[in-house]
């Protein structure tokens, strides 16, 4: 029985740390109870598009984990799908080598036991950029050659809000041209879990074979332009993976502080603009 963490959102800063303390009760509960492993699913920094040294950080910050963990970026890290209407933003090439440098690559496959767990950078799908159709080979190959092993993906963006037919380009989940491909990757293959973040929710659905987790944040919560279904509390999930299915739990740890920023982005549109704040101590 594998014991694994899905931490998502922890948005940390040595220059704009709003959102550090959750993230140390995390890493307390860490090592009181250590599972065998972490999955980091994006956003480990505030604003890394405009503050590079917050990737050096994060990697410290995930370097206080007892257990190995891997990571994949999210928009606050590499920046957000282009164009990037609503932080602009866009992932570029560079913001992708910078989190490669500091953090983790930003695409890989972790086997353990009879599992296979696919990291990927949800933000390059359908982005245009060079590196895209690499992601995706890389994919349909890690899928293809897994032999028995059970398949999870970790994702930062969600495949879709509510509804996998949904039309249009929302930065809240997968565009669709890449979720219907997406979609039918999970079923070709199979695909047990797809495990994301990004929304700051916990929600749990099933679509065909495949089970969505919406892992919830350790650092805020958000009002949703338009009402997004889900858990609006911050936390962290814990699975168990054995041989053949898997269990799920929303954690909430009894020290966590639910920070509400919807105040702050009604007044300035999102916490990439909150002021500076050292940490503690
Ligand atoms: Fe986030
Ligand atoms: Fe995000």
């Amino acid at each position: 029985m594998l014991d694994i963490v899905q931490v998502s959102d922890i948005h940390l800063s040595p220059t704009h740390a709003w959102f550090q303390d959750n993230y140390d009760v995390f890493v307390d509960e860490m090592h009181a109870d250590p599972p065998d492993y972490i999955f980091v699913t994006g956003d480990v920094c505030v604003n890394g598009p405009d503050r590079d040294w917050e990737f050096a950080y994060a990697r410290q910050q995930l370097d206080r984990l007892p257990v190995p963990w891997r990571a994949i970026p999210g928009n606050h890290d590499a920046g957000d799908t282009p164009p990037d209407e609503r932080n602009n933003h866009p992932l570029t090439e560079p913001l992708r080598a910078t989190f490669r440098q500091h953090v983790d690559a930003d695409w890989w496959v972790q086997d353990l036991d009879n599992w296979r767990f696919i990291g990927l950078n949800a933000q390059l799908i359908d982005s245009g950029l060079p590196s895209e159709p690499e992601q995706w080979s890389f994919l349909e190959v890690a899928l293809a050659d897994a032999g028995e092993r059970r398949l999870a993906i970790w994702l930062h963006k969600p495949l879709f809000v509510r509804d996998p037919e949904a039309q249009g380009r929302m930065l809240t989940a997968l565009f669709p041209e890449g979720r219907a491909r997406m979609m039918e990757l999970c079923a070709r293959h199979g695909v047990a879990l797809v495990g994301s973040g990004h929304l700051h929710r916990f929600r749990r659905v099933t679509m065909g074979g495949t089970k969505l987790v919406w892992a919830p944040a350790t650092s805020f919560l958000m009002g949703a332009r338009k009402v997004v279904p889900g858990v609006a509390r911050l936390g962290y999930m814990r699975y168990r993976f054995g041989r053949s299915g898997f269990t799920t739990r929303f954690v909430e740890p009894p020290l966590f502080l639910n920070l509400d920023v919807r105040n702050w982005n009604k007044f300035k549109g999102s916490t990439i603009h909150l002021p500076e704040r050292r940490p503690r101590g």
